[in-house]
């Protein structure tokens, strides 16, 4: 077999969470640490793939053979997706916030009242949906989706919503999201138009190996 039939393939990997600031000295962010998207970068690269990793805030060095552009917030992870295209293929890792807040530009002080400051949200761009419905969209856009519950069923709409070809669900219930988000293990099923692939529980190398392997047959079918 082709150890690189990814070669001459160009893949834009999200991963890691998004900070969004509240002033200048604090941020909203989620529990994400990373790992998937990163080994997912990895796996793709190693079968040849040009692949660009837009990673949110995390601490872990970049996999061999992968271009790396950091950014900070959603907006930003949104900008440097589209400036990444076009590619073959893109995959979603990211656990992407869904709302910034109308930063304040200095640092908000305690009032002498004790009135806590009220943050306005606002909603993030859905950066996946965005591209999915793109004219530049990738021939595969590949999204995840954290469920608690009806893991099944919220993947398979979220698939629709989003207009992903694919969405790999992790379930994160019962507390499991503490283990999975930061974790060295995952257990997904692979939501597609012809149905549910669902994978053992496995390292998430393995499950960023596999993946990269069902990308590959994908894109040179
Ligand atoms: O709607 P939800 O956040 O559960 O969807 C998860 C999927 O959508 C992931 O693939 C995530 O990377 C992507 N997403 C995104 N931009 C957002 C929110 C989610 O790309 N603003």
């Amino acid at each position: 077999a082709d150890a690189r039939p990814l070669a001459g393939r160009h893949v834009i990997v999200t991963a890691g969470p998004t900070h969004e600031p509240i002033d200048p000295v604090r941020y909203i962010a989620n529990r994400s640490s990373g790992r998937q998207g990163f080994a997912i970068a990895g796996a793709l690269a190693a079968l040849g793939a040009r692949v660009t990793l837009v990673a949110g805030p995390v601490v872990l060095p970049t996999p061999a053979g992968v271009d790396r552009v950091d950014v900070e917030t959603a907006r930003e992870m949104a900008a440097a997706v589209d400036a990444a295209l076009p590619a073959d293929a893109a995959v979603m890792v990211a656990a992407v916030a869904d709302w910034h807040v109308a930063a304040a530009d200095q640092k908000i002080k305690k009032q002498p009242s004790g009135a806590p400051p009220a943050l306005a949200l606002a909603e993030n761009p859905d950066i996946l949906a965005t591209l999915a419905a793109s004219p530049r969209r990738p021939a595969l856009v590949v999204g995840f989706a954290a469920e608690t519950e009806q893991v099944l069923a919220h993947a398979t709409a979220k698939r629709a919503r989003k207009g992903a070809d694919w969405i790999v669900a992790n379930d994160v219930s019962g507390g499991k999201g503490e283990s999975v988000m930061g974790g060295a293990r995952n257990s997904v099923h692979i939501v597609t138009a012809d149905g549910v692939e669902s994978w053992p529980d496995l390292p998430k190398e393995a499950v960023a190996t596999r993946l990269a392997d069902r990308i590959a047959a994908a894109l040179t079918a």
